[in-house]
This record gives structure tokens, C-alpha cells and sequence, in this order.
């Protein structure tokens, strides 16, 4: 489902139109969201140090919620900092990543506003630095009445965290009698992850070749398509997101069933035989 007037197909560059025009407009994926991988080693092909690989991945970060706004997906969710990144790396790196949030936040609000995007974020938020965590207030007050594309950051996100998250809040409401245990169904979890409110994502993207997960939307992913390039993240841009949204136009979902060329009726299987079909 595309938010109600919001294409703007004559934005795109002629790249991007071209490949725009193979899609199915009414098979978009309503929830792409993207592992972005490989700053560093972008910067380290140029002999550049790792922070400039992170400036120039968050340009990427514009230029494809630009592009999503202006096909209509309505939900894009991006993995810009876990909380494995926050504990692990060196604290320049981290320090320099927050600082480029900020910067980030200020000086793409208005665009984000002319592209009619809505902010939003997951994660451990209140880890975070106070001044980050007041611009990333600010932000997402200033764009939480578009009504296009909703672009979710992950940030101090990690997955096994959310699912813990989860549990405690509903541990607590099981004391205090708003659940009976016994009825906890696989309907319950979500509302309590941090992306209640937001279909799974239909399409997992990770740049630079890398065959992980990372502890990333572990449960929301399970009946997810997942599409891996080599492209560097700095490097992947508009038109490497519609090939990706056309290579998953190209697969059938089968969550679990059969596919299209496999359904039989039981009928035309001999029990004696159903055990090697
Ligand atoms: C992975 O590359 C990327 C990150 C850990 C950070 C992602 C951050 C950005 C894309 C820029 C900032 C984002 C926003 C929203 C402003 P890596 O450093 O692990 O690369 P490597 O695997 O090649 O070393």
C-alpha cells in the first residue's frame, strides 16, 4: 500500500527511471530495509581514513530515502549504528558517529520536509549522548506529520536487546494480570518490539557482500526477502535500490507453502508414493 499521493516518478534521474519502469508499481515492497556495510573499506580502497567512509555513507543515507519517497515505499528502515558498533569500536569512531548524526540531522531536516519523509528511530535510545538524543527529538517532531515514506534509523539497536526488551515488558504485564501467560500468542510479540506499528520489512538489503544478519530485526525478518551486493555503501545509490526492488518483483514468496508451479491437489498424490514426492 502506497501513501495516497505522494509518487513522484518525475523526479527520478532517466538511471533511475529506466529501471522504475521494469517494476510492478503495485508489487512494491511496502518495508525495505537496508544493513548498510562497507564504509570502511570504501574509504580504505582510497587510501582515506574511516570517518570519511561514514560522511559519504550518510550522504547515501539522503539520496535513498529520496528515491524511496519518490516511488511511494512507505516504510525504510536503515542500520546506522548497533549496539555491538557502540561497545566494540574505538571511541574516536563512535564519538565521530555521533557527531555525524547531528550534523546529519540538522542539515537534512529541510529535505527531509520536501520530500515529505517522517523520522523515526529504534534502539536503546536513551544510551545515547544527551545533545544527540535532543536533535534527534527535534527531528523527528519537526517530520512526524509527513505522510510519505517513514524513514526509521536504528541506532544502539541490537536485536537479542529488543527481544529482551520485549520480554520484560511483557513479564511486567503478565504481573500485573494484563496477559495470561497461557494465552500469549505469536500476535503479542510484536507490539512489544520496538518496531510495533510497522510491517516486517519485505526486503533485507546488506551492501558489501557480507552473508550475516548482524542481529537485525531477528524477529521481524523471518518470512523476509534478502538481497546482498558487493557495492560498498557509499557506492549504492537510488538506482542499486529499484535492482533490488526488481530482483525481489522476481522471486515468489512462499511463507512457508507451495509455490505457484507446485500446487497439486491431494488428490493427484498416491499415499503409497507421497512419501518421496
Ligand atoms: C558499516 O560500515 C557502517 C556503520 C557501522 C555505520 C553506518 C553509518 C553511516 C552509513 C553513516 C551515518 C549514518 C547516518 C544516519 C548519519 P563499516 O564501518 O563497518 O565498514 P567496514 O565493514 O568496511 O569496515
Amino acid at each position: 500500500m502506497q501513501p495516497a499521493g505522494t509518487l513522484r516518478i518525475d523526479e527520478l534521474s532517466s538511471e533511475e527511471l529506466a529501471v522504475y519502469q521494469t517494476l510492478n508499481p503495485a508489487r512494491l515492497p511496502e518495508h525495505v530495509a537496508i544493513i548498510m556495510d562497507g564504509n570502511g573499506r570504501w574509504a580504505g580502497k582510497r587510501a582515506l581514513e574511516r570517518f570519511l567512509g561514514h560522511q559519504q555513507g550518510a550522504k547515501s543515507v539522503q539520496l535513498i530515502t529520496e528515491t524511496a519517497s519518490r516511488i511511494g515505499l512507505p516504510w525504510l528502515t536503515l542500520y546506522a549504528f548497533s549496539l555491538e558498533n557502540r561497545l566494540r569500536r574505538p571511541k574516536t569512531e563512535i564519538n565521530f558517529l555521533m557527531r555525524l548524526l547531528k550534523s546529519y540531522l540538522e542539515s537534512n531536516v529541510e529535505r527531509m520536509m520536501d520530500n515529505n519523509v517522517r523520522l523515526r528511530y529504534i534502539g536503546r535510545l536513551t544510551d545515547l549522548p544527551g545533545e544527540v538524543q535532543d536533535r534527534m527529538r527535534w527531528a523527528s517532531e519537526t517530520t512526524a506529520k509527513n505522510t510519505g515514506t517513514t524513514l526509521t534509523l536504528a541506532l544502539n539497536y541490537g536485536a537479542r536487546s529488543e527481544i529482551v526488551d520485549a520480554f520484560r515488558a511483557i513479564a511486567k504485564e503478565i504481573q500485573s494480570g494484563q496477559i495470561n501467560p497461557d494465552h500469549l500468542s505469536e500476535e503479542d510479540i510484536p507490539d512489544h518490539l520496538y518496531t510495533a506499528q510497522m510491517p516486517d520489512p519485505d526486503l533485507l538489503i546488506r551492501t558489501s557482500g557480507e552473508m550475516r544478519v548482524s542481529n537485525f530485526l531477528l524477529w521481524q525478518i523471518a518470512y523476509t526477502e534478502i538481497y546482498i551486493t558487493d557495492l560498498l555503501w557509499p557506492d549504492f545509490k537510488g538506482i542499486h535500490l529499484l535492482e533490488a526492488i526488481a530482483d525481489y518483483q522476481r522471486r515468489e514468496r512462499r511463507y512457508g507453502g507451495l509455490g505457484e508451479g507446485d500446487r497439486r491437489t491431494d488428490e493427484t498424490i498416491e499415499p503409497a508414493n507421497a512419501a518421496t514426492v
